[in-house]
């Protein structure tokens, strides 16, 4: 495997390759519809980029509503799956979501990733739920107070 490098974007042409990689996972690859793809909350969101080798091949987005941090859209090209971009996209997003001093991490898991997102201590709440034709479920960490300093 390649250099991998995660962070958060720094340029416009950035963004683009961001949105290129989320079309082609979310759009051509799982279905989703565009409309629901493209929710508007962009603007209001950080991204995040992964490149391997300098080649764009993952991403994330994440944002702050009501205080807590919500990770959002993370997706890896297919033909770089498995190779633990997924994971390292991960490890930054919750690193960076604690520094930002929320008390809680949140995202709204497919079904199928559920094991994947319980890796780095998120556990499910809630109801399974619909989001674009796609069983969905909550899943949370909580700061463990007795760790603040
Ligand atoms: C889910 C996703 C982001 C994971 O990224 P990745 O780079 O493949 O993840 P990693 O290589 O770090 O994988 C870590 C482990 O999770 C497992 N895993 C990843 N995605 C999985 C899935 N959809 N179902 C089951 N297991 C999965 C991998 O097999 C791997 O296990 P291993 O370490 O025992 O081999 C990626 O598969 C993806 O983009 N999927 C399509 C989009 C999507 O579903 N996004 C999540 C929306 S909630």
């Amino acid at each position: 495997m390649g250099h991998l490098e995660v962070r958060h974007i720094d340029n416009p042409a950035e963004l683009d390759d961001v949105f290129r990689i989320r079309h082609i996972v979310f759009v051509e690859g799982q279905d989703v519809p565009p409309d629901r793809e493209w929710d508007g909350l962009d603007e209001d969101a950080e991204h995040i980029i992964a490149l391997s080798d300098d080649i764009p091949v993952g991403c994330a987005r994440i944002r702050f509503p009501g205080g807590k941090a919500k990770l959002e859209r993370l997706a890896v090209l297919s033909g770089y799956q498995g190779t633990g971009i997924g994971s390292a996209v991960m490890e930054y997003l919750v690193e960076y979501a604690w520094k930002r001093g929320v008390d809680e991490i949140f995202l709204h898991a497919q079904l199928t990733t559920l094991e994947f997102y319980s890796r780095f201590g998120f556990s499910p709440r809630g109801e399974v739920f619909d989001d674009a034709n796609i069983d969905h479920k909550e899943m949370f960490i909580v700061k463990d107070r007795q760790n603040v300093h």
